[in-house]
């Protein structure tokens, strides 16, 4: 299967250790192993809500809020790449087009590019350039809830959504805005339901998720244009 990861950078940042960097490494490698194809974007997680904040208290512009939070996600893309080792390609792929053309042994490892989105929207390109089967996006939340489940603890996890119920839901929980595009943002989910590319999005606290979302058999919840 060919596979394309937004790797939230929330769970790589959580502890600031080597060790959350080899277990997302040591999941994705056995994936690797098993004969999928992988590319995984990584988000900035704790650095870049840092360093966003720090950028907005010196007056930066809603531009150079997403530049400096693109930077972090480079950062985690980096110790990523070096957990993986020989596995990875080297280098941080941040376009489409180099995804495709780089695609082969080696895990593909991403970060942000532009201003005006989260590393989502990355993952969906990719998974586009590359014809992928399947979008997971790993966050520390155990997927989509009827309400914010932030603001309201009787919130429900629903299993599934189609494009545009989840659309719905993002337009109305997130601003879009740096620091706050959401649990997919909303460009990732335009383009993944126009390429109808289905989307698992799946708490990967545990990396375990990762591998279960992969054989279809995860606790998220399934974003398609139709259930199966
Ligand atoms: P993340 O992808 O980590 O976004 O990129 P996020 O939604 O804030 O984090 P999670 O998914 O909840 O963990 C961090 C920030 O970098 C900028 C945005 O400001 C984003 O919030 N960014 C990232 C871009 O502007 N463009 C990109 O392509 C990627």
């Amino acid at each position: 299967m060919k596979v394309s990861i937004s790797l939230g950078g929330s769970l790589l940042t959580k502890n600031q250790d080597s060790q959350s960097y080899i277990k997302y490494a040591n999941a994705i490698r056995r994936l690797k192993n098993a004969g999928h194809t992988m590319v995984v974007v990584c988000g900035g997680g704790k650095l870049a809500r840092q360093y966003i904040n720090l950028s907005k208290e010196l007056g930066a512009s809603h531009k150079i809020q997403d530049e400096v939070g693109i930077l972090t996600t480079h950062i985690n893309a980096l110790l990523l790449i070096s957990a993986l080792g020989k596995d990875a390609d080297s280098r941080i792929h941040r376009r489409g087009v180099d995804v495709k053309n780089h695609l082969g042994e080696r895990i593909l490892v991403g970060g942000g590019h532009r201003p005006g989105s989260s590393t989502d929207y990355r993952a969906a390109l990719f998974a586009g350039a590359i014809n992928a089967d399947l979008i997971v996006n790993v966050t520390d939340f155990p997927g989509v809830f009827d309400k914010d489940p932030k603001k309201y603890p009787d919130a429900k996890k629903i299993d599934y959504l189609n494009y545009e119920q989840l659309e719905e839901i993002v337009r109305s929980r997130f601003k879009q805005s740096p620091g706050d595009y959401g649990l997919f943002d909303l460009k990732a989910v335009k383009y993944a339901a126009n390429k109808k590319i289905p989307v698992i999005i799946i708490d990967g606290t545990d990396p375990e998720e990762i591998v279960n979302a992969i054989n279809g058999k995860h606790n998220g919840t399934l974003i398609s244009d139709k259930k199966n």
